[in-house]
């Protein structure tokens, strides 16, 4: 790694990737945080904070943030979006836009910055699933999905990627109420939702909202994200918040 080395992460205007860039800085890295409006006054000024404008659904988007970053040291996968919905009352092109952003925008993104990784024989990529993979919750059979193909796509890709020096790793947060990922997901509410569905989405929805069991905070997934790029030894997977971890150990 270079003497300062740097962090480039995904979605950092809110949630996990926010808290993830906070604590890199803190930790004396430098920090391409990447939105897709950036907004200065998220993060606190710093002359090793960069903010970029990145969409990792869009291929051109892409490769201006990638070219305009420079040389990165480790890619952390964090953006994307949620879907809680009976799959019988989602539309097919809701469900692309779930895979466009979770599952095909890290691809993309790997893709991005393989070249260099592989050049220098050096470089960390840190994808963010989720716990759902671990244990299965209903009406996230679409999101689960998503983020399962990452998961397996990650594991595969690390043993091509060893033989350059190149680490690969899974971060699987629990629930986390306080971030805007309720807010952003995709929910079926009103008529779009299936009646026959009504009663057992409406119990769902109340559990996920429900603070009364553990759940996650974004300073543990940016520990996690920490210990993924930082500390060879880390696992394939690691688990991030109270619940994540309770469920990794069951
Ligand atoms: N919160 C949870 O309960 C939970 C649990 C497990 C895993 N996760 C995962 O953790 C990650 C972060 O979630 P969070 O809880 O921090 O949610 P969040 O507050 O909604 O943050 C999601 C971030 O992703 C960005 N994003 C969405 N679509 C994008 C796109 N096409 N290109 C670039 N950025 C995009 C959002 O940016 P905009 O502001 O532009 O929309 C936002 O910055 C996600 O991958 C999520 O699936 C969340």
């Amino acid at each position: 790694m270079a003497t300062t080395p740097t962090a480039l992460i995904t979605g950092c205007s809110s949630g996990f990737g926010l808290e993830t860039a906070r604590y890199f800085l803190d930790k004396g890295w430098r920090v391409v945080a990447t939105m897709r409006t950036p907004d200065e006054s998220l993060l606190p000024r710093s002359e090793r904070l960069r903010l970029l404008p990145l969409d990792v659904t869009d291929a051109e988007s892409i490769r201006r943030c990638i070219d305009a970053a420079g040389p990165i040291d480790a890619l952390v996968n964090n953006a994307g979006v949620g879907m809680l919905a009976p799959l019988e009352g989602v539309e097919l092109t809701e469900v692309r836009k779930v895979f466009e952003t979770n599952t095909l925008g890290t691809i993309a993104m790997t893709q991005a910055v393989l070249p260099q990784f592989r050049q220098r024989r050096a470089g960390v990529v840190v994808n963010v699933t989720s716990s759902v993979t671990l244990k299965s919750l209903p009406l996230l059979a679409v999101y689960t999905g998503s983020k399962a193909a990452v998961n397996a796509f990650t594991e595969s890709l690390a043993l091509e990627l060893a033989p350059f020096g190149i680490r690969v790793r899974v971060v699987l947060p629990g629930r986390a109420p306080s971030t805007r990922f309720g807010e952003n997901a995709h929910l079926l509410t009103g008529d779009s939702l299936p009646e026959a569905y009504a009663q057992f989405t409406q119990r769902v929805f109340e559990a996920v909202r429900s603070t009364s069991t553990p759940i996650t905070q974004a300073q543990d997934v940016a520990e996690a994200v920490w210990r993924a790029v930082t500390d060879p030894l880390a696992p394939m997977r690691i688990p991030a918040g109270a619940d994540a971890v309770a469920l990794s150990e069951a």
